[in-house]
């Protein structure tokens, strides 16, 4: 028996900004910014809308493709670093409210980056212990939303989006779904991607920190580091444990923060970059969202068959990471 994605959904908003017009706001070039991360552009949530309404646009879709009726889901966990409100309540509970679903557990997952990843194997969990018969899995961001807009070092390389999955059991026995799921974090490295003001520590009516304090601030050369580094163990790891080789897997879907990291653990590991599915120069980095933007779109170009063998791979705050093996 597996827990396996019974359907898959995507939600970007249509807004876009190009490197061209970040150039007008912030001392940055389109050249840089391409060679630097391989971005092209960012879609970015209208005004009116929050990150609850991504999420349900991506999770109506996962829904309909699964085939269930939504009031069939009995879990649903949201990975997020930019949910409706800064986690009280956790932006699953008003996903729930929205999609109409009575009575299912909800509650947010902060794993940044890793979040989807994360997410998949809570689910997973969940289901194979019987616990729970469907569960939606969304990984959703409004970073534009807690971005300092005067800051290049951050502002060029965030996007906004959601992808959701919903499980399920799968009792047909052949091997579809989730197969294995590596997990862990470097906690020592917390302040290194982080949002300093609005928690216990700097509470927002508190006077001890700055303007900057209110959005993402990154180390970003320690974080690329850590990337680099922790993309060649998830991808070890998940093909030692399970006894094979890169040659078996279909396609790797890393993280989307920087092409240049994608392109170093293609080359520490020795593996064709073909092999790496990248979606960067569109969506830029969706944080929690990456890792689904980029599977959705691998199956709506119609490079993700059935019973393919997928490895995502993922990095982010924490500093979080994880990977999952999916035989789709
Ligand atoms: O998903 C969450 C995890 N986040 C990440 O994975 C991000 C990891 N880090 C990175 O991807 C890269 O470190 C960055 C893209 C953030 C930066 O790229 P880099 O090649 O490491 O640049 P750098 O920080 O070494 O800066 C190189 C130069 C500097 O100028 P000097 O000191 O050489 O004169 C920066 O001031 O580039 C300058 N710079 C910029 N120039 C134009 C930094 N940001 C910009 C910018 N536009 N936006």
């Amino acid at each position: 028996m597996t827990a396996e994605i019974l359907g898959l959904g995507a939600y970007v908003p249509e807004r876009i900004i190009t490197n061209e017009e970040l150039s007008e706001m912030v001392d940055t070039s389109d050249e840089w910014i391409r060679s630097h991360t391989g971005i092209g552009k960012r879609h970015i949530i209208a005004d009116d809308k929050t990150t609850s309404d991504m999420a349900v646009e991506a999770s109506k879709i996962a829904i309909e493709k699964a085939g269930i009726d939504s009031s069939e889901i009995d879990f649903i966990i949201v990975a997020t670093a930019s949910g409706d409100y800064s986690n009280f309540p956790s932006t699953a509970c008003v996903v729930q409210s929205k999609l109409g679903i009575r009575n299912a557990g909800a509650v947010d997952i902060g794993a940044g980056c890793t979040g989807f990843v994360y997410g998949l194997e809570m689910a997973r969990g969940l289901i194979l212990s019987g616990s729970m018969k469907k569960v939606l899995v969304i990984g959703v961001e409004a970073l534009s939303r807690i971005m300092n807009w005067k800051d290049r070092d951050t502002c060029v390389l965030f996007g906004d989006g959601a992808g959701a999955a919903v499980l399920g059991l799968n009792e047909s026995g052949d091997g579809r779904g989730i197969i294995d799921s590596f997990l862990g974090a470097e906690g020592d490295g917390f302040e290194h991607l982080m949002r300093k003001a609005g928690g216990a520590k700097h509470p927002f009516h508190s006077n001890e920190y700055q303007e900057e304090d209110l959005y993402i601030s990154m180390n970003g050369r320690r974080v690329y580091g850590f990337a680099v580094k922790i993309n060649e163990t998830i991808i070890n790891t998940l093909l030692q444990r399970n006894n094979i080789t890169v040659d078996d897997l279909d396609r790797i879907v890393p993280h989307q923060a920087n092409i240049r990291i994608i392109q170093a653990a293609a080359s520490r590991l020795n593996i064709p970059i073909e092999k790496f599915f990248i979606v960067i120069e569109e969506y830029a980095n969706t944080s929690a969202a990456s890792i689904p933007i980029a599977i959705n779109a691998m199956q709506e170009r119609g490079e993700l068959k059935k019973g393919d063998l997928i490895l995502t791979s993922g990095f982010g705050a924490g500093l979080t990471y994880g990977g999952n093996l999916i035989r789709w």
